[in-house]
């Protein structure tokens, strides 16, 4: 039998980083969750919130103790806050991070940080340019957990990384926004952003993509793709097999294959409950975590940033933008490849 051990992870205590005053651009779910978990982990600030309406910002502002900006715009130029969260619909992450730049502030932007590559560079070179930190709130990578993940890879434990068969499916209501057109819905930017996230951070950029997407949406949804499967080859040589839907839950588990072993990280793997090695010779070594939700777990990723903005540093080390680019490029690739339009969402009609 082949012994395998798990390493620790080695993620630095969120309740030792600096604390950061932060603004929310968003009075939505996630910024719920977001403030839940700053409230409830960790030495940072939830302290102003903005929103379109200046009563949906009171409403929320009440429930976490805030300041309430009604308008983004007065978020951004708020003197008491260092960071701006932003936690609105996709379309809208490059306009509200640009704001927040321009008036100075550090951003992290909920994912996907803008809906094209072309937008991830617009926002990296806004930040360079004005000398904050941006960066992407991909939660997963901030996470104790995929820290052995990555430890794994770093080893070379699994041999040659071949390729990444993975899926993430949930069941979304028909009323969610996931299926407004002019909010680039479908699957791909809300759940299939991780695949890509994922996939290219393991396997590297994509060269290639085969991809198709299907459409059965409600009425009023037209154009908007429910489900999308797709295989990519990356720069490497190495392949990924992805799934995603919004109309029914699926394993959502994400493996990697490599020549000695393979790695599957248990579904929903963007909160990864635990892991599972097969080595070549079929034996099976499991990594026990208790899952986080996002209340248990969002405040790692603002833990990063506030120590990056410490160090004088405008990006994660566990996260850069490059990382964020190289999925909105793939995503770019995949879109072309299945013939999903986002017209409506980038302001030009679509399909
Ligand atoms: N990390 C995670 O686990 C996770 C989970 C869910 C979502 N997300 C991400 O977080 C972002 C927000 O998702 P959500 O589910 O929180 O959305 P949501 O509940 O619909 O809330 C988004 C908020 O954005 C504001 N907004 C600004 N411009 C808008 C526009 N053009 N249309 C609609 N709302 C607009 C709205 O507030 P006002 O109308 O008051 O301005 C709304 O309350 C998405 O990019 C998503 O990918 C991440």
């Amino acid at each position: 039998m082949t012994a395998f051990d798990f390493p620790e992870p080695r993620t630095p205590d969120p309740a030792l980083a600096p604390s950061l005053r932060w603004g929310i651009a968003g009075p939505g779910w996630i910024g719920e969750r977001f403030a839940e978990s700053l409230q409830a982990h960790g030495t940072q600030r939830v302290v102003a919130v903005g929103s379109r309406s200046t009563d949906r910002a009171q409403a929320f502002a009440d429930r976490y103790g805030l300041v309430a900006h009604g308008g983004y715009g007065a978020l951004a130029a708020a003197d008491d806050v260092d960071i701006v969260y932003v936690a609105t619909p996709h379309p809208a992450h490059l306009e509200l991070a640009l704001e927040a730049i321009a008036h100075g502030k550090h951003v992290l932007i909920e994912k996907p940080i803008g809906i094209t590559a072309a937008q991830a560079d617009e926002i990296a070179a806004a930040a360079r340019a004005r000398g904050v930190f941006a960066g992407e709130a991909m939660w997963t990578v901030y996470l104790p957990a995929f820290d052995v993940v990555r430890q794994v890879l770093d080893s070379g434990r699994l041999g040659r990384i071949e390729g990444v068969v993975a899926d993430y499916g949930e069941f979304l209501p028909e009323d969610h926004r996931a299926y407004r057109p002019d909010l680039a819905g479908g699957p791909l930017m809300d759940l299939g952003i991780y695949l890509l996230a994922l996939s290219t951070h393991v396997l590297g950029g994509v060269r290639s993509a085969t991809a198709g997407a299907g459409y059965h949406g409600p009425e009023g949804a037209d154009g908007v793709h429910t489900h999308v499967s797709a295989v990519l080859e990356h720069d490497g040589g190495a392949t990924s097999a992805l799934h995603t839907t919004l109309s029914g839950f699926t394993p959502s588990t994400f493996t990697i294959t490599g020549s000695a072993a393979s790695l599957t990280i248990d579904g929903p793997f963007n909160s990864p409950a635990g892991l599972t090695v097969v080595t070549a010779d079929g034996e099976r070594h499991r990594w026990e975590h208790p899952a986080l939700d996002q209340v248990a777990g969002l405040h790692y990723q603002a833990a990063a940033a506030s120590r990056a903005i410490a160090d004088g540093r405008l990006e994660t080390q566990e996260w850069p933008l490059e990382a964020s680019r190289l999925a909105l490029d793939a995503a770019d690739r995949l879109r072309s490849a299945a013939g999903i339009d986002f017209g409506p969402a980038l302001g030009r009609p679509g399909r």
